[in-house]
């Protein structure tokens, strides 16, 4: 008999060699191949004859697809609406953010409301988990548990008439099949137990979550086609030292991108941040240099943070530009363009820049903002009190509209908020006026009269 091949695969990206080395040439990571054995695809393939398919038109009647709603509106709204049956959902995050307390508190919300529902936990033993459910007060929930690796037994348990609707593994790096030779969290384990999953899903109708690892660089573990292989893929994300969690939907087959649910981790689990705005701006006192309110949009929704800068002298020869929150290299842009529209000159000085809150911006609509929060950090000067911005900065210095101006100016209202500095070309200002008072801004030049500049010398 043949000896069954190996290949040495990068468990950071998948990338197959034939031969080991220490560092992956397609990643770049170090140390990050392992021997897998693979199956060599069989010969015959060629003389066999398929089945004829049946091929229909687009237009046809679909199969009833009610969404499985949990009822924990963050959850539900992220993933589009509830669970699509026969849908495969992957949420990735670092360890101890919560994945397994959200989840766990989602299916028992979820059982509350006659969804069937499996929870196969590959990490902790079932009286761990009989623990954390007490502990989050759901332990009479009709959610059935077991702790199991095997994806052969989970397929089998699920065939055996079990009319699951729901099925939770935590978390697919512990599962193994075992016809494949390589330890559970291998590339080649990973890929096959998520597909044997996937599939048993789609044939039954199904919903299945899969609970990932994430790797040090912040990506789910295993290869790039798990992501592929999913319909929907969130990440549980947070900062350890605050309270604040956000599940984020980065691909969705079934509903927008770019929304987030906000939770707050309690004793008592998580719990819904439904006005994620208050949160963020909690600690927020107006009066204080080095500090603009942000009125940006995640997802359908507006949300108002608080940018803050700091910008102090600097005894490096290369001073430290930090940034938590931000893109980096948006940042430099913005000091560059300040230094060149406005002649303000940031070199010799440190500059830090924080999102408060522990949420991290992806909006260019925030490039005004931080411009502002610089400005009136290198001046010591505080912005006007109860003011918000937004806006995109050209290389120019010109100041670009941004979308959704009406939402952003009724949340801010909302919160109390009386002026705006935004861009002047911006679409649904008209209806907002009477809500807030808005200053156009077209240049960033127009920005500068609001601190004054000559205090600069003061700082440096
Ligand atoms: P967990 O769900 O085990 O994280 P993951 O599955 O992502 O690894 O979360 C564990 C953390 O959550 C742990 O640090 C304690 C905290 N926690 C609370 O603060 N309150 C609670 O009610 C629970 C159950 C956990
Ligand atoms: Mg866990």
């Amino acid at each position: 008999m043949a000896k069954p091949a190996t290949q040495y695969i990068c468990q950071q990206c998948g990338a197959a060699f034939s031969k080991w080395s220490g560092k992956c040439s397609a990643c770049e990571s170090w140390n990050s191949l392992v021997e897998e054995k693979i199956d060599i695809v069989p010969k015959g393939m060629k003389s066999g004859r398929g089945a004829q398919l049946e091929l229909v038109s687009l237009d046809g009647v679909q199969e009833s697809s009610v969404r499985r709603v949990s009822g924990v509106n963050e959850f539900d709204r992220v993933c589009g609406g509830g669970l699509v049956p026969g849908s495969a959902v992957l949420v990735g995050g670092d360890p101890g953010i919560g994945k397994s307390t959200m989840l766990l508190q989602i299916v028992s919300q979820l059982s509350k409301r006659d969804v069937t529902c499996v929870y196969i936990s590959g990490e902790e033993s079932i009286d761990q988990v009989r623990l954390r459910a007490r502990r989050l007060g759901v332990e009479k929930t009709p959610v059935k548990l077991a702790a199991a690796t095997n994806v052969r037994d989970i397929l089998t348990t699920i065939d055996s008439g079990l009319l699951a609707d729901v099925l939770v593994i935590d978390s697919i790096q512990t599962m193994y099949v075992d016809n494949i030779d390589s330890a559970p969290g291998t590339v080649s384990q990973v890929r096959t137990c998520a597909f044997e999953l996937i599939r048993a899903a789609k044939k039954r109708g199904l919903s299945v979550i899969l609970i990932g690892h994430v790797t040090k660089e912040g990506m789910i573990a295993g290869p790039r086609v798990l992501e592929h292989m999913v319909d929907t893929v969130l990440y549980f994300e947070g900062d350890r030292g605050h309270q604040f969690r956000i599940l984020r939907a980065v691909k969705n087959r079934f509903g927008p991108t770019d929304e987030i649910g906000v939770f707050e981790m309690t004793n008592e689990g998580l719990a819904e941040v439904a006005n994620p705005s208050s949160l963020f701006l909690a600690d927020h006192s107006g009066n204080v240099s080095g500090s603009a309110v942000f009125a940006g949009i995640e997802g359908t929704r507006p949300v108002l943070v608080e940018i803050q800068a700091l910008v102090a002298p600097s005894f490096l020869g290369n001073p430290r530009r930090a940034v938590i929150g931000w893109d980096n290299g948006r940042l430099a842009m913005v000091l560059a363009v300040l230094e060149a529209r406005c002649g303000i000159s940031f070199s010799g000085k440190d500059v830090y820049l924080n999102v408060a809150g522990g949420l991290r911006i992806h909006e260019t609509a925030a490039d005004l903002a931080v411009a502002a929060t610089l400005l009136s950090a290198i001046s010591g000067v505080p912005l006007p009190t109860d003011t918000i911005v937004f806006g995109e900065i050209g290389l120019s210095g010109e100041i670009r509209a941004v979308g959704q101006t009406e939402a952003r100016l009724k949340e801010a209202s909302k919160l109390g908020f009386k002026r705006a500095f935004m861009p002047s070309k911006s679409k649904g200002k008209k209806i907002a006026n009477d809500l807030i008072k808005v200053d156009d801004i077209d240049y960033i030049h127009s920005m500068l009269r609001h601190f004054d500049t000559s205090q600069n010398q003061k700082v440096g």
